[in-house]
């Protein structure tokens, strides 16, 4: 028989709710970084009224620069596509370094020995934790062998690993010398990831010989070899042995990342390289409404401030507390608030290798037990698929850990948000629903946890510095509960630069500027009530969202019509209970 556990007693305070209205528990407010809704009225206001003097302070106390800006903010969004300047720039002038911030800075403090990443691997006995120092160490000696290899500043790197440590290691590591990352998300293709080596022209490759999956080995290595075939512009790839399988090294080429670190020569301290607040940090691919899959640059300084504010102001961070975005890397979500966003803060974030059903369905709830995870970030897609298994999983484990739980990635149902409400948060926990995009760069619009009261589906309000609009067709504001288009009238640091390879910003132009011209297109419907809450209820153009993972339909009949046998296809998506949407393929074969 079973021994019976003494049940848990709870002590944090509960969650209030007032005519379906949830509000912070009133300590949390107290103790809170933003102190309740007045607070975050008047900074918001502040935001909108004198952006430059609200984002410059927040620069100043967020993030460690070598130079001072000389003007906060340019921009314009009526002639995008007409010249070749950017259409936004934020600290014109000032220079910083993010792997600077994300590491150095911390080591002079307290939070040098403090858990950076805490990893778990797919088997539950492999487990890792990294200190500040020790992550210095790390990408310092990485950043050297890729100093080593010929990477230098503005180059581009092309990352496809999967959830282990030096997946950040290897992103810090190209920030560090100035490199521009590409992560390829490693359970795409071999076609998925030529041809975003092949726009963005990497100069190598850093990747594993195979990842673990659900207790499968799958071969990343090999994918690399049968895309290199077409990547001209790739000179030197990089494995690090993950899971022991064979595979093939080509001499001159292909190099191993336990031998490259271990070498004499690579040992030390990296001199960071001095960026412009506006030089290219990251390249992130996306689905789009046109087939291609779009590279999305990101710049230095307006990002690092806007996920590093972001993460403290939403989540509302304590240092003592232990951080999960339960997101891949190798989309937005984890370069903001597992790898950027946390770091730079000096929080310990942890990391997750496997997915959540693996080897049971409790997996997720056994790590927030087992790390006593306070702040626990995913996606409502992984919720549903949880919530259909049952509650006797989560009950199984200690959750009182936690204080904070977000959702992202696509709209949350309110079934979906009051079973994580109740079942996970034990209805303590304050729930932050936030959107976003790959754009975006960092959550703009969102409940903050200590702040900003919520209501199950809705994500609330905009974030500092966000005008949203919500517009008809023609362009008019829509009334009270009117669905329309959502439109950013103003940019945000965080906010995208380019699209790689755009001359003139023309596709820039064509796929957020010209719908409602002078304003940003987010391609999402969305509604204002009468409390003024805005809800996002998806996408509004050929995007689809299949488990929180942003699908262009274009994208799929172009694959379709790739195959011989396949004449014309058509996709489109359907409501799905679990994924959100479904994909639902017509296809007409040729004769
Ligand atoms: C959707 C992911 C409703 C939306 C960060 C957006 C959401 C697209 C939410 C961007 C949310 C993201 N509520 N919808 N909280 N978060 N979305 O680029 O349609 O992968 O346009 O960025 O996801 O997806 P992306």
């Amino acid at each position: 028989m079973e021994t019976e556990k003494l049940p848990i007693e709870d002590k944090r305070p509960f969650v209030k709710e007032t005519n379906g209205m949830f509000h912070p528990p009133e300590e949390l407010s107290r103790r809170g970084y933003i102190k309740g809704f007045a607070e975050y009225r008047r900074m918001y206001q502040e935001s909108i009224e004198r952006p430059e003097e609200f984002w410059g302070r927040q620069a100043e106390e967020h993030i460690s620069w070598y130079r001072k800006w000389d003007k906060v903010l340019e921009w314009d969004f009526s002639r995008i596509g007409e010249i070749d300047a950017p259409f936004v720039q934020w600290f014109i002038g000032g220079k910083l370094n993010v792997s600077h911030n994300c590491l150095d800075r911390h080591l002079t403090t307290w939070r040098r020995n403090k858990a950076a990443i805490i990893w778990q691997g797919e088997d539950e006995s492999q487990k890792r934790t990294l200190t500040y120092q020790q992550l210095h160490s790390e990408v310092n000696k990485f950043a050297n062998v890729l100093r080593k290899h010929g990477i230098r500043k503005g180059d581009r790197v092309t990352i496809f690993m999967p959830m282990i440590p030096e997946l950040p290691i290897a992103m810090l590591a190209c920030t560090r010398i100035g490199a521009i990352h590409s992560v390829v998300f490693s359970a795409f293709s071999t076609q998925a990831l030529t041809s975003r080596v092949q726009d963005s022209q990497s100069k190598a490759i850093i990747t594993t010989d195979a990842s673990f999956h659900g207790g499968r080995a799958v071969e990343l290595k090999k994918k690399v070899d049968e895309a290199l075939g077409d990547c001209p512009s790739v000179e030197t790839v990089i494995v690090y042995k993950r899971a022991g399988v064979p595979i093939d090294m080509q001499p001159g080429r292909d190099f191993w990342w336990h031998e490259e670190m271990a070498a004499e020569d690579v040992k030390g301290f990296c001199e960071p390289e001095v960026m412009d607040a506006e030089d290219p940090l990251f390249i992130l691919y996306t689905s789009g409404t046109t087939g291609k899959p779009k590279g999305i640059v990101h710049t230095t300084g307006g990002y690092l401030l806007h996920v590093t504010l972001s993460f403290k102001a939403i989540f509302d961070y304590k240092d003592e507390d232990i951080f999960w975005c339960s997101a891949d890397i190798g989309w937005v979500t984890g370069h903001s608030y597992i790898v950027y966003g946390p770091l730079a803060n000096g929080a310990t974030s942890m990391m997750f290798e496997s997915i959540p059903t693996f080897p049971e369905p409790d997996r997720f709830w056994k790590i927030i037990e087992d790390y006593k995870v306070n702040i626990f970030y995913t996606a409502p897609t992984a919720l549903r698929a949880l919530m259909r298994l049952g509650d006797d999983w989560p009950n199984k484990h200690d959750l009182t850990s936690l204080r904070v739980l977000g959702t992202v990635g696509e709209p949350i149902n309110p079934e979906a948000w009051l079973w994580y409400h109740r079942t996970i948060g034990k209805e303590r926990c304050v729930i932050v629903d936030t959107w976003w995009q790959t754009e975006t760069g960092g959550v703009l619009i969102t409940p903050l946890a200590s702040a900003i009261p919520t209501k199950p589906g809705s994500a609330s309000a905009p974030f500092f510095g966000v005008v949203p609009e919500v517009v008809r067709a023609d362009g008019t504001p829509t009334e009270e509960d009117e669905a329309g288009s959502l439109v950013l009238t103003r940019p945000w640091p965080g906010m995208f630069r380019h699209m790689n390879n755009d001359v003139k910003n023309q596709l820039v132009k064509q796929v957020y500027f010209s719908t409602f011209p002078g304003k940003y297109y987010t391609g999402d419907a969305c509604k204002v009530d009468e409390d003024g809450f805005l809800w996002l209820m998806g996408r509004n153009d050929d995007v689809i969202n299949v488990s929180g993972h942003r699908l262009s339909t274009a994208e799929i009949e172009h694959a379709l019509v790739g195959h011989h046998a396949v004449a014309e296809a058509a996709v489109v998506g359907f409501p799905h209970e679990v994924k959100g949407q479904g994909i639902y393929c017509y296809v007409t074969l040729r004769q």
